[in-house]
């Protein structure tokens, strides 16, 4: 629902990079190899790899180690303007391991929440995968099914372990704007159905305008602009609670929003995206006992998730009718919980009827039906998403959304307003990262491929 980017700090570094490209480290992306199965013919091993976010990277001129971002505040010299900043600043090559806590081996990869660097300390990380060194991975899911492992043992209430989808461009933007000289190598390009502006350029240029440091986050701010798209969550998930949500825009790929069309505040049903999306969380949906500790899908170790992306006539090209979910656990298929909600038929996936219901019967807007449902995520599926692997902790809202009881000024018998065991006063930031700095999430084996080729039954 919410992606509020934490973003490191340099205080003494002394290195440089804009939409340019610095050179004070080479970017050598983690490898992280993924399948790709068929039925009948099995498994394939791709040498795909990950590329972090430019919002988390060093940022200094291009001639020298300048920062011209520090903290959450812009160099008001090197960036007077979006497209001067563009030009005078570069990003640069990262330590995965060393500045940010992210490590993979063969197929696995593990994000950690607070890293402390030589010359930072780094909050949570968002890293996308790459086809080759300069393209993300593009993903057409119409038909197929996406399966991956999850170990959540180590991630408490307040964080969320994500995997998900994104409209973004494969090239991260570098042949559409000229002032983007960095492209999807440096992670540029990014863009979720929330139309974050706290992303520091968009469109190959700064997003200074109008820039407000964040309040409680020493490492962010909020700019003018945000990015927009829409977004296939596939997985939002602590030990305590997990979703899975589509959210679908009226736009059709990554989009710079400004005023009203961004969504934000009062004007969250009237942008360009379904900013609450249709989700399924088993235990808002009624079955508290599905998933966390113990329960029949138990986060204290790894399991695998397995999301079915089905059509109406069982084509590639078909249109997106249902987006299914299973469960592997010690040699176990276990199938998706049902909806336990006073009133509402036991559905057990995601499809427009259970949409339409499940707002109906929380007294949610149906901004999702409003900006075209199932068919319109499906459209995006077909062109093609980027895999977006992450895990961040909330400024705005305190995972409670996810965890625990939400919103707070509805009672908790409110059908739709429980999601999870965490306390309400669980999640904030601060606490999250000084209590449980070592929290982590492990993602391996990716797969991906025809219907019921991803896993063993
Ligand atoms: C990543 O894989 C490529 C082959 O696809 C290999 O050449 C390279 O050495 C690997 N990098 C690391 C850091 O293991
Ligand atoms: C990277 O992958 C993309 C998409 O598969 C392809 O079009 C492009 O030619 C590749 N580039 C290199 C340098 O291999
Ligand atoms: C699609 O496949 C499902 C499951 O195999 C089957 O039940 C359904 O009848 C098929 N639909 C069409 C239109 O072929
Ligand atoms: C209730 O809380 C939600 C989310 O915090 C907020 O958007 C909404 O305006 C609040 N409603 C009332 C009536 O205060």
């Amino acid at each position: 629902m919410h992606h509020l980017v934490a973003l490191l700090s340099f205080s003494v570094l002394t290195v440089v990079c804009g939409q340019q490209v610095g050179t004070q480290m080479a970017e050598t992306h983690p490898n992280l190899s993924i399948q790709k199965c068929a039925t009948g013919s099995g498994c394939q091993i791709q040498s795909t790899s990950v590329a972090l976010d430019a919002n988390w990277r060093w940022l200094h001129t291009t001639s020298g180690t300048t920062n011209c971002y520090t903290g959450n505040t812009w160099d008001a010299s090197l960036c007077p303007d979006p497209v001067t900043c563009a030009e005078n600043c570069a990003l640069d090559g990262v330590d995965y391991t060393g500045t940010y806590g992210i490590t993979s081996t063969g197929s696995a990869l593990t994000l950690k929440l607070v890293t402390h660097g030589p010359y930072s300390t780094n909050i949570g990380s968002r890293v996308y995968l790459m086809a080759n060194d300069t393209t993300y991975q593009m993903f057409n899911l119409k038909n197929q099914e996406f399966t991956f492992d999850v170990d959540m043992s180590n991630l408490p209430c307040g964080l969320n372990g994500a995997l998900y989808f994104v409209e973004m461009d494969a090239d991260g933007g570098l042949s559409k704007y000229p002032n983007n000289k960095a492209g999807a190598k440096y992670g540029t390009g990014y863009c979720d159905s929330q139309c974050p502006n706290d992303i520091k350029f968009i469109n190959g240029e700064a997003n200074v305008l109008d820039w407000v440091p964040s309040s409680n986050d020493a490492n962010s701010g909020t700019g003018m602009y945000g990015t927009c798209c829409s977004e296939m969550d596939i997985w939002e998930a602590n030990n305590n609670a997990a979703a899975y949500t589509a959210h679908v825009c009226t736009v059709h790929s990554q989009t710079r929003c400004s005023g009203s069309d961004c969504g934000d505040g009062d004007d969250r049903y009237n942008g360009v995206c379904d900013k609450d999306g249709c989700d399924f969380s088993s235990y808002r949906m009624g079955d508290t006992s599905f998933l966390g500790m113990g329960k029949t899908v138990d986060t204290s170790s790894k399991f695998t998730v397995v999301t079915q992306f089905i059509t109406a006539d069982n084509t590639t090209t078909g249109t997106l009718t249902e987006i299914r979910r299973i469960y592997v656990q010690n040699g176990k298929v276990i199938q998706n919980s049902k909806v336990n909600i006073p009133k509402m038929t036991t559905y057990d996936s995601v499809t427009d009827v259970f949409c339409n219901d499940q707002k109906t019967t929380f007294g949610d807007p149906n901004s999702f039906e409003a900006r075209g449902g199932l068919a319109t995520m499906g459209q995006a599926l077909s062109k093609g998403m980027v895999l977006v692997l992450s895990l961040w902790d909330d400024y705005a809202d305190n995972m409670l959304w996810l965890d625990s009881d939400y919103p707070l000024n509805k009672s908790i018998s409110t059908p739709g307003v429980a999601r999870g065991t965490c306390a309400t006063t669980s999640g904030v930031p601060s606490d999250v990262e000084s209590q449980n700095p070592d929290s982590s999430v492990t993602f391996s084996n990716i797969k991906f491929g025809d219907i019921g080729s991803t896993y063993t039954l």
